[in-house]
């Protein structure tokens, strides 16, 4: 499937639904919930766009890889997203806790939808780039920012 057959509402896909972000590093593989983040076109491509914080793990094994997977799921697995989205892979094997099975090609096995992402690009925010102070105030008083990552969505999986 091609990026552009997504009919599916992205507000409500990213937004609503939740999406697992997950990279592998040294054969190992940690993913975490989002649900900030969207989905465009940048530099020609079909692109998406993903926001994690300093704190997070995840961030480790993106940072070490040149792919990343976004994946999807249906409303049954909602409590795993909620686990994968408040437990750190740092104290738990969440995979495994969570009952997910990683296929050969480090996506998951019951995802319904999976975009395999190629990084592009990688920016930490800074505090003097917001616009106003608001958002600052109300999402990084402990100074945990989010980098935004551009991803090129190489392959759409069903
Ligand atoms: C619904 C939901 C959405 C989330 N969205 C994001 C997000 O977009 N970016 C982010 O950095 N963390 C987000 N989080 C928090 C991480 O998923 C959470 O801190 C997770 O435990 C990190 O796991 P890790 O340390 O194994 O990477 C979200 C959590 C939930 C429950």
């Amino acid at each position: 499937m091609k990026p552009e057959e997504i009919t599916k509402n992205v507000f409500d896909m990213i937004g609503k639904q939740w999406m697992l972000v997950s990279a592998t590093k040294d054969g190992k593989t940690n993913a975490m919930t989002a649900s900030w983040g969207g989905l465009g076109v940048m530099w020609g491509k079909n692109v998406a766009f993903v926001f994690i914080r300093e704190s997070r793990y995840t961030k480790e094994f993106v940072d070490a890889s040149d792919k990343m997977i976004l994946s999807f799921f249906s409303e049954d697995y909602r409590k795993m997203l909620g686990y994968m989205g408040t437990v750190s892979g740092r104290t738990e094997d969440k995979i495994e806790k969570a009952g997910l099975t990683l296929t050969e090609n480090n996506t998951f096995e019951q995802a319904k939808l999976t975009m395999v992402c190629k990084k592009l690009f990688a920016s930490e925010m800074k505090a003097e780039d917001f616009v106003s102070n608001e958002e600052l105030d109300k999402w990084y008083k402990d100074g945990d920012m989010h980098t935004m990552y551009v991803v090129e969505i190489e392959d759409v999986l069903m």
